[in-house]
């Protein structure tokens, strides 16, 4: 592996389940690894970028803002929701599956997070097998990209 992209708990879709902000995460996982860091999560600008690279990452991943250009194939519709909508507008959600996703917050988001805090609902004990990597190749809290599949973000119908 030449190099790894390392999300923190901003980021859009997967944030793992250990909540580890970039401002914690990016620096750990400088520390311990030994190949170039690409910070992710969160970033929309070149202050988020400088902050990153202050942090020790040789470069930075966008997604969410990305996704806002005029070059991505998304409806305006969903752009203009992203871009109206502030810091607090976005769900946590499969979080009892421990398959946590981060995705924009609206009535199907809002509704599945009150279903994962239904009473009686079952809680998946330990979640799915650790991503988490030993020491040597990236410490505590420093997590691999998820190579399964990925959840799309519940964008659509405000
Ligand atoms: C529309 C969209 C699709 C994505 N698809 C994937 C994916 O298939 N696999 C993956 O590991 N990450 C995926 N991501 C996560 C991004 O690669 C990136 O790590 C994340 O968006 C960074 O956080 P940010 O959106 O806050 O910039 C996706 C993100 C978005 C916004």
């Amino acid at each position: 592996m030449d190099v790894i992209s390392i999300d923190g708990f901003e980021c859009a879709g997967h944030p793992g389940e250990d909540d580890i902000p970039g401002l914690v995460l990016i620096p750990a996982a400088v520390r311990a690894l030994k190949i170039p860091v690409i910070a992710s999560g969160g970033i929309a600008d070149g202050r988020g970028m400088a902050a990153a690279l202050a942090l020790g990452a040789q470069g930075v991943n966008m997604g969410t803002r990305f996704l806002c250009t005029r070059e991505a194939p998304v409806h305006d519709a969903v752009k203009q929701a992203l871009v109206a909508a502030g810091e607090r507008d976005t769900n946590l959600i499969l979080r009892s599956l421990r398959n946590t996703a981060r995705v924009f917050k609206n009535a199907v988001s809002d509704e599945v997070v009150a279903l994962e805090r239904r009473p009686g609902r079952r809680r998946v004990r330990g979640g799915a097998p650790s991503r988490r990597r030993p020491a040597r190749t990236g410490g505590p809290g420093v997590r691999r990209r998820p190579g399964r599949g990925w959840c799309p973000p519940a964008w659509s119908s405000a």
